[in-house]
């Protein structure tokens, strides 16, 4: 019988994550009398035992509220925690177990828990070691496993989406090459989904690597045409045929210790030099991260919130709720943990872009 929940937000934040929390704790205390905890800062809160209790006051204006109240952090570890020595080392240590006592103490039954692929990974790991959990996903880059979509990822797109309309025209009247980098990780969704609603003549993403010859020859026939601007959304993992992705920096102790950053500008600095067209780049960067979700997400992370909720009611555990087609679905996190969901050769996307004359480099 469960009195008392956990839930937290981990890894990178994303707009609905505050809107998932608030349907969690109004049906937590509404419909099912618990009470909730609300850890901080993603495993952090966990390890170090740092709560705060919500009740339905606490979630008043959540809703449309971007990042997360509860913080989050995408690169604190329980099972690989960053320790500060008083000789001040570091050493990385295993502190799951003081997770668990920490939540025997606090008389928490069940977590739930968002996050993106490292953050389910070690809930599958709490799982095994006997903690009641259910998992919600959520990222920007729409690469979680188990899940169609994730909630997050459209406003991202519809972020980026605007960002290339506005882009076409100072592109047209400059007559210049206009590339628009994306975020994404190792997976293009953002790039495809944005390219494709903002009219993108080129399209570059980490799952077709590119040549670059074949970027200039598409411009080059785009000015044939009589057209004399071309926009390019550059995926941040996109690489050439051959070559490496392009690395910003490392992040030491994050479970995914990579951040990438930096190819739209080689493309843009290439293609100047093999079109001597003038081209600019534009990195969005974390304002695809920020602000209200859409109500789109708000709505899929209000059905994750509610879910996530009902299945610990209904004594699931070791599950993440996702969604299959129009249905919430629960799924077994061991299915999905460790596990990337990238775009596949067939992608219908990639499919109708060709149709439409879009090139993708390959
Ligand atoms: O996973 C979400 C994401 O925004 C990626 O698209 C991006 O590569 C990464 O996080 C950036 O991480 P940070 O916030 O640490 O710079």
């Amino acid at each position: 019988m469960i009195k008392k929940i956990g839930i937290m937000t981990g890894g990178g934040d994303c707009p609905g994550l505050n809107a998932v929390i608030h349907a969690v704790v109004r049906s937590a205390v509404n419909s099912y009398g618990w009470q909730v905890l609300g850890f901080r800062d993603g495993y952090r809160g966990l390890v170090l035992n740092d709560y705060v209790e919500l009740n339905s006051d606490s979630v008043i204006g959540l809703l449309d509220r971007g990042g997360t109240v509860l913080g989050t952090s995408n690169k604190d570890n329980a099972f690989d925690f960053r320790v500060e020595l008083p000789d001040g080392g570091v050493e990385y240590r295993d502190l799951s177990a003081q997770v668990i006592s920490n939540l025997r103490a606090d008389g928490v039954d069940a977590l739930i828990i968002i996050g993106g692929d490292g953050t389910m990974t070690a809930a599958e790991l709490f799982h095994k070691l006997g903690v009641t959990v259910i998992g919600v996903p959520k990222t920007i880059d729409n690469d979680l496993c188990g899940t169609d979509v994730t909630f997050g990822f459209n406003t991202a797109v519809d972020t980026a989406t605007g960002a290339l309309d506005k882009l076409h025209s100072t592109a047209e009247s400059h007559h210049r090459l206009m590339v628009l980098e994306v975020m994404g990780r190792y997976a293009g969704w953002i790039a495809l989904a944005s390219g494709l609603a903002g009219g993108a003549d080129i399209i570059l993403i980490p799952e077709l690597p590119y040549d670059i010859g074949k970027v200039q020859a598409a411009i080059a026939r785009r000015r044939a045409a009589g057209r004399h601007f071309s926009i390019i959304v550059v995926a941040e993992g996109a690489a050439p045929l051959g070559g490496e992705m392009v690395t910003k920096r490392i992040i030491a102790g994050s479970p995914d210790p990579v951040r990438l950053g930096g190819v739209g500008a080689v493309v843009a600095q290439q293609l100047e030099q093999l079109t001597g067209m003038e081209a600019r780049t534009t990195v969005l960067g974390h304002l695809q991260r920020g602000g209200r979700p859409i109500p789109y997400d708000r709505l899929l992370a209000t059905r994750f919130g509610a879910a996530a909720a009902q299945a610990l009611k209904d004594g699931i555990s070791g599950c993440m709720v996702a969604l299959r087609g129009s249905d919430i679905v629960t799924v077994p996190l061991a299915e999905i943990a460790g596990k990337q969901r990238l775009i596949g050769k067939d992608e219908e996307l990639v499919e109708i872009g060709r149709r439409l004359g879009v090139c993708f480099g390959d």
